[in-house]
């Protein structure tokens, strides 16, 4: 059955807006992004450091009406229903798409659907960027992902597309959390993940040996993570070496060995995962699956154990609207209950 949804997301810093047809059947499932916009307010948020919150929700009131001007009414006019993130991510952020979304559902008459922003990313995987309708069946379970964001990192093990379990999550900071505190020790600019990669690449991964918290523990903590003593390191290592930030080579040689910490950590766990799982696929989403060096070491282990190895492409690994459409589409064929169009800022997956 063929579905055509307009899918919008705001619950951070970008505002996205994406129209997504759906074709198929419930366990073999079509999808293509007809259009897609993000408007991303990173360049507002950058002097501060990271997002704050009322900016973030002034710029989505102010961008919503003018990605949906782009969309057409001859298009609109076809939609079976709209999808809203209805969380996790920031309260005014999320309430001010909502609002939104239920302003144009009775415009248009057309059902107003929520969607779970970690869901969102965890389909990513499900979305391909060409523009004809086309099916991921590639992808076999079980299949353990790697879910690495600016809010969360989380290692989820899927029986099937509509059934999943959280197995391990950060105690602390996120992935991409890490990556953009330790950027701002070394000035440079938010969001940390792509400079600190760019600079790495001049550095020696080898030059500084940070830890590698919680790495070969067994119990409760296996496949849980904690970035926030990893952070503190970097911070101590410039301290107590009374090293400049400014100094360049210092710079890249700590970028390339918190990267490697993180890199190592986020992928030993999850290939222990992956075995003890007996997962014949292994997939990343979220923005910090946009590192290469990440990319690389997963796919290289994906290859040593003999199985899939899946990242979205592009766009697609940081938000988007394209994702949300997708996982809306797939609540809606699991059968689950519909989330309440209200912000709920802490949903989990
Ligand atoms: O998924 P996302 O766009 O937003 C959230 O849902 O949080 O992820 C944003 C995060 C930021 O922390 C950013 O620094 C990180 O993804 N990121 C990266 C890279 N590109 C984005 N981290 C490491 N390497 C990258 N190339
Ligand atoms: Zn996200």
């Amino acid at each position: 059955m063929n579905k055509i949804l307009l899918a919008i997301e705001t619950s951070c810093d970008e505002t996205a807006m994406a129209l997504v047809e759906a074709s198929g059947i419930k366990n073999n499932p079509s999808f293509k992004v007809v259009k897609n916009i993000i408007s991303s307010q990173i360049e507002i948020h950058k002097k501060f450091g990271g997002v704050v919150p009322n900016l973030a929700k002034r710029e989505h009131k102010k961008n919503l009406p003018i990605l949906f001007k782009k969309f057409g009414w001859q298009v609109l006019n076809k939609l079976d229903f709209i999808a809203i993130t209805v969380g996790p991510g920031l309260d005014p952020a999320l309430w001010t798409g909502i609002d939104f979304a239920k302003e144009i559902g009775k415009k248009l008459k057309k059902k107003v659907v929520g969607a779970n922003h970690l869901e969102g990313h965890l389909y990513s995987n499900w979305v391909t960027q060409n523009s004809k309708l086309e099916t991921r069946n590639s992808i076999k379970f079980p299949a353990v992902v790697l879910l690495v964001s600016g809010g969360h990192t989380m290692l989820v093990l899927m029986s099937s597309i509509y059934k999943w379990r959280v197995i391990g999550e950060t105690l602390d900071d996120a992935a991409g959390e890490a990556f953009d505190k330790v950027a701002r020790m070394l000035k440079l600019p938010y969001p940390g993940g792509p400079e600190i990669e760019k600079i790495a690449k001049k550095g020696d991964q080898n030059k500084i040996k940070f830890p590698r918290p919680l790495l070969n523990t067994s119990g409760e903590n296996k496949y849980n993570f904690s970035f926030s003593g990893l952070k503190t390191a970097v911070f101590y290592y410039l301290r107590d070496q009374k090293l400049k930030t400014n100094n360049y080579k210092l710079k890249t040689n700590i970028a390339a060995s918190f990267q490697s910490a993180i890199v190592e950590t986020l992928v030993k766990k999850t290939v222990l995962l992956c075995r003890e799982s007996s997962a014949k696929s292994v997939l990343m989403c979220g923005g910090v699956a946009q590192n290469r060096v990440l990319r690389k070491a997963l796919q290289k282990s994906a290859k040593l154990l003999k199985i899939g190895f899946f990242a979205p492409d592009g766009y697609l690994n940081t938000d988007n609207a394209a994702m949300i459409g997708v996982s809306a589409i797939f609540r809606i064929w699991s059968k689950k209950k519909l989330l309440s169009l209200r912000s709920q800022p802490h949903l989990g997956l």
